[in-house]
């Protein structure tokens, strides 16, 4: 039977009644891209309260790795449940926080011996790998890439990179954050060709510390493997190696934020991993809980000591409940070969994806790892001028189809699959039928036609 089963136009009824208390209620910043209010989730599929059964290829932006609300992890947060929610690991400490410390110290990218601190969100683990970088480098600057998204508190909003709608209106932010140019080869900041440039956005860093910051006033640079918001954009073989070993010789130290690509995701527990890249330390959060929010800086163990007691920590910081839910998703991940499986659906993508880019102009690139994979839209192969309203019109189009999607880029012009790792080949197919439509539609300049059950 379909996963996909719509009783009414999208968005239905219920969803518009929510919407108009919504607009009254509610800051339009809070944003969200579809009008459609949920009822109930499991594994790969949602239902919305017009009775809607719709695939999630969001999977609230990349927290769902292991599924909307997989049995093994309802299991262990109901169980923390029946002992206590709350005490504040500042003031009465608890086994699982150190249990969590010690599975991540084990797992994560980077040389050791490691250590772990927890919060709360993305974007306080960003805030404390800086605090670490500069209390332990002493050194002020932090260098971040064009491109990157790190979060919306300031210190991450100084270096996340794109203007509307993150920056614009918010400044002033912390002062000394310099900005590089990711290696994004489909729009080469410097106008070369890999390989032939070998690897000159990475090597062009030496450049920097001479026109921009000097290098002994640098206490890190932050990257994300694969960028994130910024359109899952890969850097090729040799980048991270040219880009770690400049660092390392500068005394620099590499913060990796695998916030997005952690956990599965990029086919393996990390992107780092397969990436070449060797952090001193790495944020983590997103799917790390399969829904509750948590987030850790984990590093090398003399960097994360350089903050004094009490130098680092939070109310919050480190929730009991959420970090039962980590150590099952942990769990789930190992034992359910979840980077193989982000694997396997990749190349289901890809197949088919590849199929697109040559039929359609509109398909700049197809480009991935593991299940982590975007289309880059496009007005002309040729031109490379970027296709924001047709991707919007995509995406609008998917979700009244009942395919949940979400774009990214710094044009707005990329197509993201963060669909449920646990998702079957089954509806799979069906939510990329969806997607094919959708595309051939646009890209053909066809009419919508709507599914209804
Ligand atoms: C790479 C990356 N870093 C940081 C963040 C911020 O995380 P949060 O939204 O939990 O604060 C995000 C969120 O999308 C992200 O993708």
């Amino acid at each position: 039977m379909a996963s996909i089963q719509l009783r009414t136009p999208i968005p239905g009824p219920r969803s518009k009644e929510l919407m108009q208390r919504r607009n009254a209620a509610v800051a339009q910043g809070a944003f969200h891209v579809t009008p459609i209010f949920i009822e109930r989730a499991e594994g790969a599929v949602i239902e919305d309260v017009d009775g809607n059964r719709m695939i999630d290829f969001a999977g609230g932006i990349g927290c769902l790795n292991t599924g909307h609300r997989p049995a093994s992890v309802i299991e262990a947060i109901r169980k923390q449940l029946d002992r206590f929610l709350h005490t504040s690991f500042n003031v009465l400490p608890y086994e699982s926080y150190v249990r969590l410390s010690e599975r991540l110290n084990a797992i994560s990218p980077g040389p050791g011996p490691k250590k772990t601190m927890l919060v709360s969100t993305g974007a306080e683990a960003v805030e404390n790998a800086v605090k670490i970088a500069r209390a332990y480098t002493k050194r002020p600057a932090i260098i971040a890439f064009e491109d990157a998204f790190h979060g919306r508190t300031y210190m991450a909003l100084a270096l996340t990179s794109k203007t509307h709608p993150y920056k614009a209106g918010f400044e002033p932010f912390p002062s000394d954050v310099y900005r590089i140019p990711y290696a994004y080869c489909y729009r080469c900041s410097y106008s070369k060709t890999y390989p032939s440039c070998d690897v000159f956005c990475a090597r062009h860093l030496e450049d920097t510390f001479k026109r921009v910051v000097a290098a002994e006033s640098v206490a890190a640079v932050i990257v994300e493997p694969i960028l994130g918001e910024g359109g899952f954009v890969i850097p090729p073989a040799g980048f991270y190696p040219a880009l770690t070993e400049i660092c390392r010789k500068h005394g620099i130290l590499v913060i990796a934020d695998e916030i997005q690509t952690g956990f599965a995701r990029a086919g393996a527990m990390f992107a780092s991993t397969r990436l070449g890249l060797e952090p001193d330390l790495v944020t983590m959060a997103k799917s790390l809980t399969g829904g509750l929010p948590l987030a850790a800086v984990t590093g090398r163990s003399a960097v994360m000591d350089a903050p004094g007691i009490g130098g680092l920590g939070g109310t919050f910081a480190g929730s009991p409940v959420a970090c039962e839910a980590a150590l099952a998703v942990l769990d789930l991940i190992e034992k359910g070969n979840l980077c193989n499986r982000a694997d396997h659906l990749g190349e289901m993508f890809q197949k088919r994806a590849r199929d697109w880019q040559a039929k359609w102009d509109l398909i700049g690139e197809v480009r991935g790892m593991g299940a982590m994979q975007a289309l880059e839209l496009v007005r002309s192969k040729q031109t490379r001028e970027p296709a924001p309203e047709e991707t919007q019109k995509i995406s609008q189009r998917c979700y009244e189809n009942g395919l949940i999607t979400i774009t990214a880029g710094s044009y707005s012009n990329i197509i993201r699959l963060l669909m449920p790792i646990v998702i079957s080949d089954d509806q799979m197919k069906e939510a990329m039928d969806v997607m094919e439509a959708a595309i051939a539609t646009v890209a053909e300049k066809k009419e919508p036609v709507a599914q209804m059950a």
